[in-house]
């Protein structure tokens, strides 16, 4: 498996994101702006989304959701993780390439939850890993980072605490709840995250947390004061099946899009529209006569 390109030629590596905190208000220190984050799943999205100037490609585990068709992240396996984030390595050059470990991978024994970690920077070509949860991953996250795998922190709604959870709310909205995801925050940060995803969290709370720790907060239902914004490509795309949060703001309307041209294609092939005579191909002249006398019915 070929690993991340080189730093340098613009690409992205886990400094600059660093980098890229935003001053506080009274400061103008110099930065690139925000962060952007999109997921990506596959080759084409990868090389697209790279290509556009995206900073951030993560390998979601939202992928069990969206692309492969179960109701929730759950059931995603480490294998299912590692063969998409290979497809995304192979179409990013620029993007830091960041894969989600999936709900089971570092649950269980420290050990083993390094080991799939590893594999995703072994075998599958990413930068970093993302890990869902608090202050419960203090040490996890610190083993990680002493083990040279760059993290990102993922509080508020974590869709793998879905059962504990009860459902998919916004969170943080008591004062206890609030103080907790804080904690959250600085937890991750002091066991050495570069950077913290924050979903569906109030926007007072998000700019709170955003002033208070020193890595940058990536935001996904958080509101605009985050150091950064993340959202789903299908969300975007408009290639969702089914209802999207609120925060999912849509820049295109691929399910129209496919739904007609499959539509249309379909017309096309049984009125006799397609192929045309254009789409298709000849036998040459010189033996056109001879290869149709030849098999005459
Ligand atoms: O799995 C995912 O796509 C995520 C993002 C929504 C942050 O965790």
């Amino acid at each position: 498996m070929s690993v991340a390109p080189h730093a340098g030629n613009g690409k992205v590596t886990v400094p600059d994101i660093l980098s890229r905190k935003s001053p506080p208000a009274n400061e103008s220190r110099q930065t690139h702006g925000k962060i952007t984050c999109l997921t990506a799943y596959d080759y084409p999205t990868a090389r697209l989304l790279d290509e556009a100037g995206v900073d951030i490609l993560l390998v979601g585990d939202s992928l069990g959701m969206v692309v492969l068709g179960y109701e929730n992240t759950l059931p995603v396996t480490m294998e299912e993780m590692l063969h998409h984030t290979r497809a995304v390595r192979r179409g990013t050059r620029r993007a830091l390439v960041v894969a989600d470990m999936p709900y089971g991978s570092f649950h269980t024994e420290l050990s083993e939850s390094l080991r799939n970690a590893v594999r995703f920077v072994k075998e599958a070509g990413a930068e970093a890993v993302k890990v869902e949860g608090g202050e419960r991953r203090l040490e996890l996250i610190s083993r990680l980072v002493e083990a040279e795998i760059p993290v990102m922190g993922h509080i508020g709604l974590t869709p793998q605490s879905l059962n504990a959870l009860g459902g998919f709310r916004v969170q943080g909205r008591t004062v206890e709840a609030a103080e907790q995801l804080l904690r959250d925050a600085r937890a991750v940060e002091a066991a050495g995250a570069f950077s913290v995803v924050l979903e569906s969290v109030p926007r007072e709370l998000a700019a709170r947390i955003t002033q208070q720790v020193r890595i940058p907060t990536i935001g996904i239902g958080a509101g605009p004061d985050c150091d950064g914004q993340v959202l789903v490509i299908h969300d975007l795309l408009g290639f969702t099946q089914g209802s999207v949060p609120r925060f999912a703001r849509r820049y295109a309307n691929l399910a129209e899009t496919i739904a007609r041209a499959a539509g249309e294609f379909c017309d096309d092939v049984r009125s006799g529209r397609f192929p045309s005579d254009e789409e298709s191909f000849h036998l040459p002249a010189e033996t056109r006569d001879r290869v149709l006398a030849r098999l005459r019915p």
